[in-house]
């Protein structure tokens, strides 16, 4: 069995001062748990800090976001050598937030999900359908496709331990959850997909986190589906007690 990987997206929230003490309850709650992963993805103004409280401690720290190129000319843009250089470990790369508000597409979240390992940073992939492509039957093609174009020319040996999080887009910030079956399911066609992409062994060695309204009320039958390898949480993160009760959760799972 894996080792759950529960994650927390702060997305566009907190004042420093939140963000510090937010990271510092995390830290002491977190002292001895060993069982699960635990990372957060704080703004980028706060990374900096956020990884010096955490320096000490077993959770991971990284950026919501990043550019795809080295360096340059890319104003208010953020590069993967210098999210490594303040110690960031990991990057979610192709948000649905970022899919649909900012216009990514598959071989932007590609090159980027390439830039991120060259920097030697962890990327989680975010995968997800619609409302309206769930109701027209569509969410394997999707997520097929989003998987295929985000990981096109990429070697079993590159993405041997990504994070995948399949987050349904009707389900993230909406309170509404996948049931426990369905994101099962569609865990079970992302492995299966990953599978005949590359080999078992690769398809056994990624983390699949389930992400949209995850919360300490649900994430018990969530991360108790065999599928499901962790969670990607937003709203629920931002609360140290709720988020403490998911890790909790998923080293009861484990
Ligand atoms: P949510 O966000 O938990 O607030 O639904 C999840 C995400 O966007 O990663």
């Amino acid at each position: 069995m894996k080792k759950q990987f529960i994650a927390g997206n702060w997305k566009m929230n907190l004042t420093l001062e939140e963000a510090r003490g937010l990271a510092k309850k995390l830290c002491d709650g977190l002292a001895d748990s060993e069982a699960v992963d635990v990372g957060v993805f704080p703004s980028f103004v706060y990374l900096k800090d956020i990884c010096d409280i955490l320096s000490d401690s077993k959770v991971f720290v990284g950026a919501q976001n990043m550019n795809r190129e080295k360096c340059g000319a890319f104003t208010g843009e953020v590069s993967g050598e210098m999210l490594r250089d303040i110690g960031c470990t990991h990057v979610i790369i192709g948000h649905s937030e970022r899919r649909t508000i900012y216009q990514e597409t598959d071989s932007m979240i590609n090159s980027k999900i390439k830039a991120a390992l060259f920097n030697d940073l962890s990327p989680i992939l975010c995968v997800g359908e619609k409302q309206e492509e769930r109701d027209a039957d569509k969410t394997r093609e999707v997520v097929e496709n989003q998987l295929s174009g985000g990981l096109e020319n990429l070697t079993s040996e590159q993405v041997k331990g990504l994070t995948i999080a399949y987050e349904p887009v009707w389900a993230i910030g909406t309170g509404k959850t996948a049931t426990p079956e369905q994101a099962n399911e569609v865990h079970a066609f992302i492995r299966n997909t990953m599978r005949s992409k590359y080999d078992n062994d690769t398809a056994q060695s990624m983390r699949i986190q389930y992400g949209g309204s995850v919360n300490s009320k649900n994430a018990k039958e969530l991360l108790g589906q065999p599928e499901i390898d962790g969670a990607l949480v937003g709203g629920a993160s931002l609360d140290s007690n709720s988020f403490l009760d998911i890790v909790s959760e998923a080293v009861r799972a484990s």
